[in-house]
């Protein structure tokens, strides 16, 4: 009885050893052929411990606000990124462009340490919220507060010259509110609330 468990287990712990060995193996020759593949990549092992810096998370990086090119093409196609247009509230609507990174210098990564990340949407935000716009054209839409929140000045003095267009800008510009067709005249985004 010892002796067929002997057999059983020295059986097992060589199988062990053999699959263990094989892994071994094939790890050796993966990791050659990721040597060599990388060897005009800078050298970069895939196997290594340290991360490309170009795939590093937003949180590792310091990066620039995308540039605003203001409606110009031609501007945006000589620097060849940055936004023509900022805001959109659908995915769809929003521009994406690139921007340029830099790691933080206490973190240790691989490769250039300063590059263009990609995908990075045109929006900005100022101190407009949806919510207190909304409330100021409900209590105060006759006397055009919330356009002048809104830094439409112009189209506010109109409305508190008129008392709200007697009535009916009032009520027109809180279903534009609504409708997000009155939005800030700088062209940012609703804040949002954290
Ligand atoms: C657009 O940008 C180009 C290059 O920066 C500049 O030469 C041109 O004057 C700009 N056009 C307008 C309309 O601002």
């Amino acid at each position: 009885m010892d002796l067929i468990l002997y057999l059983f287990m020295t059986m097992i712990l060589k199988l062990a050893y053999a699959i263990q060995a094989r892994s071994d193996r094939e790890q050796q020759v993966s990791g050659a052929v990721a040597l060599t593949r990388s060897d005009s990549a800078n050298n970069y092992r895939i196997w290594g411990p340290k991360v490309l810096c170009s795939m590093l998370p937003e949180d590792f990086l310091e990066c620039n606000k995308p540039i605003d090119h203001k409606d110009n093409k031609t501007a945006k196609e000589e620097k060849g990124y940055g936004c023509l247009k900022f805001g959109g509230l659908n995915y769809e609507d929003v521009e994406h462009t690139k921007v340029l990174c830099t790691v933080f210098s206490d973190i240790d990564c691989h490769g250039p340490r300063t590059f263009m990340r990609d995908g990075v949407p045109c929006i900005r935000y100022s101190e407009h919220y949806f919510l207190t716009t909304l409330l100021y054209s409900l209590l105060l839409g006759f006397l055009g507060m919330d356009r002048f929140c809104l830094g439409q000045t112009g189209t506010a003095v109109g409305k508190l010259l008129t008392l709200g267009g007697i009535g009916v800008w009032w009520v027109v510009d809180i279903i534009l509110l609504l409708t997000n067709r009155l939005t800030p005249e700088d062209g940012s985004n609703w804040n949002p609330y954290v």
